[in-house]
């Protein structure tokens, strides 16, 4: 779905904010930025793909948004902290991260070889403590922030052939749970998003995405609209943990 968002020239729930979120060339981050975007925010998208960067920032902006990209790998501590770091000078301040990028693997535990497993833990669980850890003084010092970690409905339930994609977000989910903890009296929220069968490419290829063949679908823009309603709640809400599953009837 190519949604084309109008971002508020006169403001918008977010206007003044600037936002930065991981995985954002494609798929939910894309849905996110563009979203956060029209909701009047500013926003510092990061992926490895640079081509997908400048497309979605290219969106924003056509819109009158404002956009920055960072080319990032998040398994990397040095450009997680060094991309932080930039987005932080480039847009002044930091009030909301959404740690989104994500790898999937679909493989039985006899087959997941310990690089498999390092790569999906690394990705999945630990950049998303990076980035967090990177953005917490900036919060601080700021008087507040808001961190939308996005997981899984694996991060609350185990599913055949996906033990290295399960442990990585129910390690997700726990890391928020005590960041949430850790971070109440600075004044920052933390929501753990956990959707379950987006329209993306993030599984393609796989036997999950034969299993969901003509199913409906979560859409991307969705998850941007829920990440909008989150980060905009009053501070006086605690919105911990959304669950979002496909609603079929079949
Ligand atoms: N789609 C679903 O059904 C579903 C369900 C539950 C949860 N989720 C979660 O939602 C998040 C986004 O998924 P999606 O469906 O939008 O997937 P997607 O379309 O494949 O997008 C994944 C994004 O993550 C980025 N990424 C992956 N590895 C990275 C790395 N090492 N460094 C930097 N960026 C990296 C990718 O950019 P580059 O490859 O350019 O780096 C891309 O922008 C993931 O955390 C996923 O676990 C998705």
């Amino acid at each position: 779905m190519n949604s084309k968002r109008k971002v508020s020239k006169r403001g918008g729930v977010l206007a003044g904010q600037c936002a930065l979120v991981t995985g954002a060339g494609r798929g939910i981050g894309r849905a996110v930025v563009l979203a956060l975007a029209g909701a009047g925010a500013k926003v510092a998208l990061l992926a490895r793909s640079e081509d997908q960067l400048d497309g979605v920032a290219a969106e924003v902006r056509s819109s009158g948004g404002e956009a920055v990209t960072h080319p990032c790998d998040v398994a990397c501590e040095g450009e997680i902290v060094a991309g932080v770091a930039e987005c932080q000078r480039q847009l002044g301040r930091v009030d909301i991260l959404v740690n989104n990028a994500g790898v999937f693997l679909d493989k039985p535990i006899a087959e997941i070889t310990l690089a498999d497993w390092d790569r999906v833990l690394r990705v999945n669980a630990t950049a998303p403590f990076l980035f967090c850890r990177a953005v917490l003084p900036h919060m601080r010092e700021q008087g507040g922030g808001r961190i939308v970690n996005i997981a899984s409905t694996s991060g609350v339930q185990g599913y055949v052939g996906q033990a290295a994609y399960c442990a990585s977000k129910h390690a997700l989910l726990g890391f928020s749970r005590c960041l949430a903890l850790e971070a109440k009296p600075s004044n920052i929220h933390v929501y753990t998003l956990c959707p379950g069968g987006v329209r993306t490419d993030f599984i393609a290829g796989t036997f999950l995405s034969k299993r969901l063949e003509g199913q409906p679908m979560i859409e991307p823009e969705n998850m941007g609209d829920m990440v909008v309603f989150l980060v905009s709640q009053p501070p006086n809400v605690d919105i911990a943990e959304v669950v979002v599953r496909r609603f079929s009837t079949a």
